[in-house]
């Protein structure tokens, strides 16, 4: 419990799945955070939760509401959280949203802008909040992309392309940003056991030959896409990996694609 000691972790997108596990895995190794998700009920309701679970370990958390896609709100989340922590040490741009509209020539103008908007625009949005905010020791930038960000993902280009962007981004920033000991790195999941997947629209996309398909069900189709013997990881696994990058233990590794995906970007057909 000391990979995280007192250093203070930015993390968007926290109030629910791996968002809460990142927070909740290096809160368990002592650090500090600062959690923000939408503004409304259920943003408020599960950075409450995300709350009470980091609390219960002993450390810091101070939550605030932010739509990624407004920078003003984010730089108000950071500056609460500064006033209350300190500094910011790690920057973790978790937030994002997956839709599955179809081929890219039939995606809706709205729909595309969205996943753009939060996917991308808000990963900038939200590293320059917390860049300004990062210690003079230096400090650790996550994004969060996906196998998505390495390769295509049929029926879902926006999101596809939105992933392959933030690496650009990363890519620049730890160019930008390594001489101040800033290190910059992204992370790509592949199928993770949360609400994005695991989730009926989802089950009936996989297993459009069943009525009423269940989690099981859907199981059996992605099980087949990876080398390992799972379907999905866990969010546990995603957040051992932004522990490592987040941690000293990485201190000389930028501008690396980090992937946790139980072997699907690398199974041969
Ligand atoms: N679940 C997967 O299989 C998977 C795979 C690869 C990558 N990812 C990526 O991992 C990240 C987290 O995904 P997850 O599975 O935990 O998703 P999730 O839907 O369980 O949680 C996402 C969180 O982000 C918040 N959020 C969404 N839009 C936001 C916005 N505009 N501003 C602020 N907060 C916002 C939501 O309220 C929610 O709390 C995303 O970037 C996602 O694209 C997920």
């Amino acid at each position: 419990m000391s990979r995280m000691t007192d250093k203070v972790v930015l993390i968007t997108g926290a109030g629910a799945g791996m968002g809460r596990s990142h927070a909740v895995r290096l809160a368990e190794e002592g650090a500090d955070i600062i959690a923000v998700d939408l503004p409304g009920e259920v943003g408020e309701q599960g950075l409450a939760e995300t709350s009470r679970l980091v609390q219960a370990l002993g450390r810091s958390i101070v939550t605030a509401t932010a739509d990624v896609r407004d920078h003003g709100a984010l730089d108000d989340a950071v500056a609460t959280g500064v006033a209350r922590l300190g500094s910011v040490d790690v920057i973790v741009a978790n937030a994002g949203i997956c839709e599955t509209p179809g081929p890219s020539w039939t995606i809706d103008e709205e729909v595309w802008n969205r996943a753009i908007d939060i996917n991308l625009t808000g990963a900038w949005n939200t590293v320059k909040a917390g860049v300004a905010a990062l210690s003079a020791a230096g400090g650790s930038v996550i994004i969060i992309s996906s196998t998505a960000g390495i390769s295509g993902a049929a029926g879902r280009s926006q999101y596809s392309a939105s992933k392959h962007a933030v690496v650009g981004l990363a890519r620049t920033l730890a160019n930008e940003l390594g001489r101040q000991s800033i290190r910059v790195n992204t992370v790509h999941p592949g199928a993770v056991g949360t609400d994005m997947v695991l989730n009926p629209e989802t089950f009936a996309r996989l297993r459009p030959d069943l009525v009423a398909p269940t989690a099981a069900d859907a199981a059996e189709v992605l099980r087949a896409n990876t080398l390992l013997p799972v379907p999905w990881v866990e969010s546990v696994d995603v957040s051992n990996a932004v522990l490592f990058l987040a941690s000293d233990e990485s201190r000389y590794v930028t501008g690396l694609q980090m992937v946790v995906d139980a072997g699907q970007t690398q199974k041969v057909a």
